[in-house]
């Protein structure tokens, strides 16, 4: 999904010890497909030369209100006139300053002041400087005046101190970047998305499990962040990175997952249901490990509580959907699943194991809806299949008939 296409962004760097990674930001935004525009401060210049970022972004560089030739004395004036949005990576406590006292002295401050598209400012210094007052104090005052701030990681920075002052790994970013440009039409909704797998345990170090990676409940949590809601993420064990501005609560087994999913349900307008949950735990947990011994052994196993059909029970006037990962009879088991655990919508897809299902980046769905349409979804990847389900959700909401050409 190429979120910036013909977007026009203009990336402003100055001088800060991170201004390469600005470089690679700016690779990221070109491969969204982004028109890309750089203003570098003269100070950016001593750390990374305007020849990378013209490379990179297929455009002149500005580094002077008073360059020649072409239209450049007023290169600031238009960019800002045709600027979608604009991200300032690192920014220092200096152009921070000068920012919110309205002083235009450079062509990076001069753009900031004439530019109207929202403005996501990455604050990069070491720990002292971040947490000086006066750099508090104009952070606030950014905060105030309606410019979105990226915070600083913490950990080790350049400097050779440990703490907050750190810019954030480009994707990040780039991430803030894009929400700041989907409009948000989830914006006073409460989505709870459950994620990844579980592992029921039969020993302290065995489990059954299942190979869910997350990605399409990850995907679904990130877009509607993206959207404006007020996510809440359950998720069983995975390797990814919870999505920025989404509160992740961790579990292992079903029982874990279905504990914080009931916790937590009274407080959602909408729960999707993409976790990979095991339907079945092992009866007995050994207290330790279990030795090899005879060539066959027994592993009894009991149900578990099926999350799904508790929350279909008490639906109340929520939306409800849940997904359906088949290996055959796809149409008839998703739409018994449907009807039995009364959901809204219900998401298929067979597990053909390379492009579809556990683990992969892109998916080949069928949404199968309560009032009997069903709708054939291409492949296509996790996060444009994330974006679909919610437009459906919002025209279930909208009480819309779902009629397709199906
Ligand atoms: C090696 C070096 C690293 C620096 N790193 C930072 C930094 O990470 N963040 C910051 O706010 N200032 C940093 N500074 C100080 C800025 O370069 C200085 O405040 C300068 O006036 C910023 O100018 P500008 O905002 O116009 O680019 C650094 C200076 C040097 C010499």
């Amino acid at each position: 999904m190429r979120h910036l296409k013909d977007k026009n962004i203009v990336l402003g760097v100055s001088g800060g010890i991170a201004a390469y990674k600005g470089a690679e930001l700016l690779r990221l935004i070109k491969k969204e497909e982004a028109v890309a525009r750089v203003i570098m401060t003269a100070n950016a210049t001593s750390f990374v030369g305007p020849l990378t970022f013209e490379a990179l972004s297929g455009n002149p560089v500005c580094t002077s209100l008073f360059e020649k030739g072409g239209n450049a004395s007023i290169r600031h004036i238009e960019w800002a006139k045709e600027a979608d949005a604009v991200v300032v990576a690192p920014a220092t406590a200096n152009i921070i300053g000068k920012i919110a006292c309205g002083i235009a002295d450079d062509a990076l401050s001069t753009f900031l002041l004439a530019v109207k598209s929202p403005v996501l400012i990455c604050p990069s210094m070491n720990t002292n400087m971040y947490e000086k007052v006066s750099v508090k104090r104009n952070i606030d005052i950014l905060k105030k005046d309606g410019y979105l701030i990226v915070e600083p990681d913490a950990g080790e920075l350049a400097c050779g101190t440990t703490g907050q002052g750190r810019l954030p790994e480009p994707e990040n970013i780039l991430d803030r970047l894009v929400s700041c440009l989907t409009p948000k039409d989830y914006k006073g909704k409460r989505v709870l998305v459950t994620a990844g797998s579980t592992r029921e345990h039969f020993d302290p170090v065995r489990y059954i499990g299942n190979p869910s990676s997350g990605k399409m409940g990850y995907a679904v949590a990130r877009a509607a962040e993206h959207r404006g809601a007020e996510v809440l993420l359950v998720s069983g064990p995975t390797n990814l990175k919870p999505p920025a501005n989404v509160k992740t609560i961790t579990t292992e087994s079903a029982e874990d997952m279905a504990a914080a999913v009931f916790d937590h349900v009274k407080n959602a307008d909408i729960v999707i249901k993409a976790a990979a949950v095991s339907d079945y735990r092992p009866k007995d947990v050994a207290k330790q490990k279990i030795k090899k011994g005879e060539e066959e052994t027994l592993l009894v196993l009991k149900k578990s509580e099926d999350i799904l059909l508790k929350l279909g029970k008490n639906k109340e006037s929520r939306i409800l959907v849940g997904f359906a990962a088949e290996t055959e009879n796809l149409e008839n088991n998703a739409r018994e699943k449907l009807i039995k655990k009364n959901l809204d919508m219900i998401v298929a897809n067979l597990l053909d194991g390379k492009y579809s299902g556990f683990g992969t980046e892109t998916n080949k769905v069928t949404l199968f809806f309560r009032n009997g349409d069903k709708e054939v979804l291409p492949l296509m990847d996790k996060e444009s299949v994330a974006h679909i389900l919610l437009d459906r959700i919002l025209e279930i909401n909208a009480g819309n008939s779902l009629e397709r050409n199906l």
